[in-house]
């Protein structure tokens, strides 16, 4: 018998359930940085000591990095909120194909890999759906530190040459502040001979994370933050027990949690330093912001329109582009958005016009005319930050909005609708159409 679905039954996949037009009220507690984690995951890499790591975000995406690090040889014990590692046991040089595929963080073991044993190879992490995203400047780094490195076949290829088959430090200039390529140089020259500079590093906050940790194990690292990053190899590493800083990303989403509803919400802990751009934007779109020392509190009622650019940090961040243009089709004015990191994160766009938006893009512009309410709509999120970004226009909209994709929000976001939940919201959880 052929079971007729109603088209709102049709091919759903995994999804959330939200009942917008609801008021939150509340505090919502941030968890460990999904970006900084990931990295200092691979650093385990660079000794063979136990590594615990503190803070960890329940993510789909830090299961996929520790069954990397575990293909490798590392031995891994997670527990409620940390993970243990040691590299002592390290028998592989290349983990599989399927594994890292879809895990582009996956790349980062090339670096403490390579400086630890000598030998790496890992296959390109591909494009994904924002944009090509190239590991030019990892290969380019990793050969100024005395790396031979081909790539054939879609591998990464690199072996340090000489005797000790240890890199040397060297002089690196990235052509463009790449956070992957800064961190992976990093992570290699922490066990290279002698000093390293990297000019036209990445300043972000998950660079300065890392640099703690190194320096916890042992290294010496100076300059993290700022444009010009030494490092001083050193023989080994030792072992640390290290807290990974709160997720900025998941923060700022959450601030916009509570302006997109028009509410008060305190959202802890929140470095404010780590949002400087984001929470001037907020302001200057008529959210009231107020910093206790711990968290951040912030009133929303009417909302103008702003103009934003995205660019490496201090400025407005790429990964909060998305769940901010959800507030601004609300606002009250036309707001200009250009995405000036990667070549193709405007998708959501679409799906905020099929719940009401009007917005119009040009190029990598978007022009957003405020509407007075977004309707609920079924909509699918093509990346983690656009699936975000559908939950927060879901919150806001008039009537139930059915959010697909949840397979990119699991990567990213560590129980988003159970915290949304604890503060009011309506939304659930349908695992089958
Ligand atoms: C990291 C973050 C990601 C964030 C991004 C930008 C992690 C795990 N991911 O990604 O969430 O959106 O930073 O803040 O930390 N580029 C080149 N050549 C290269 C490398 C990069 O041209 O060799 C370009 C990219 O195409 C892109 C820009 O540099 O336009 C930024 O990329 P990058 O900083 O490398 O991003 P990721 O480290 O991949």
């Amino acid at each position: 018998m052929n079971v007729i679905l109603a088209p709102s039954q049709k091919a759903l996949t995994p999804h959330l359930e939200i009942r917008g037009g609801r008021r939150l009220e509340g505090e919502i507690r941030v968890s460990g940085a999904k970006n900084s984690a990931l990295v200092l995951m691979a650093a385990c890499l660079l000794s063979s000591d136990d590594l615990k790591l503190r803070n960890m975000p329940a993510l789909s995406d830090i299961q996929g990095m520790g069954e990397i690090l575990e293909s490798l040889g590392v031995t891994m014990n997670r527990g409620e909120g940390f993970v243990e590692l040691n590299a002592s046991g390290i028998n592989q040089s290349s983990p599989p194909y399927e594994l890292v595929n879809g895990l582009r963080a996956s790349f980062f073991c090339i670096g403490p890999l390579l400086a630890r044993t000598g030998v790496a190879r890992v296959p390109l992490p591909g494009g994904c759906q924002i944009g090509a995203r190239p590991v030019v400047e990892h290969v380019k780094g990793l050969k100024a530190l005395g790396a031979q490195v081909t790539i054939e076949h879609g591998v990464v290829s690199a072996v340090v040459p000489g005797r000790g088959h240890r890199l040397t430090g060297g002089k690196i200039h990235l052509d463009c502040p790449s956070v992957g390529a800064t961190e992976t140089l990093m992570m290699a020259a922490a066990l290279a001979d002698g000093e390293t500079t990297i000019d036209n590093a990445a300043q972000e906050p998950e660079v300065v994370d890392l640099a703690g940790l190194i320096i916890a194990m042992g290294g010496k690292v100076r300059g993290a933050g700022t444009p010009t990053i030494t490092i001083v190899g050193m023989e080994r590493l030792h072992g640390a027990d290290y807290m990974v800083i709160p997720d900025r990303i998941e923060a700022g989403t959450l601030l916009l949690a509570g302006a997109i509803t028009r509410s008060k919400l305190r959202i802890t802990p929140l470095i404010p330093e780590h949002l400087g751009a984001v929470l001037s934007k907020l302001e200057e779109a008529g959210c009231t912001l107020e910093s206790d020392g711990i968290g951040m509190t912030i009133s929303a009622d009417r909302v103008r329109a702003v103009d934003l650019r995205t660019q490496p940090f201090p400025g407005f961040p790429t990964d909060l582009q998305a769940p901010f243009m959800s507030l601004l089709a609300t606002a009250e004015g036309t707001s200009v958005i250009t995405e000036a990191i990667f070549e193709n994160r405007l998708q959501h766009v679409a799906e905020l016009q099929r719940m009401g938006a009007a917005i119009r893009t040009q190029g990598n512009t978007a022009f957003i005319e405020g509407v007075p309410f977004l309707s609920g709509a079924p909509v699918t999120g093509s990346d983690l930050r656009a699936s975000a970004a559908m939950v927060l226009a879901g919150l806001a909209a008039e009537g139930t909005t059915l959010v697909q994709g949840l397979q990119h929000l699991d990567r990213g976001y560590d129980r988003l609708e159970e915290k949304l939940r604890s503060v009011g919201a309506s939304i659930a959880r349908h695992d089958v159409g």
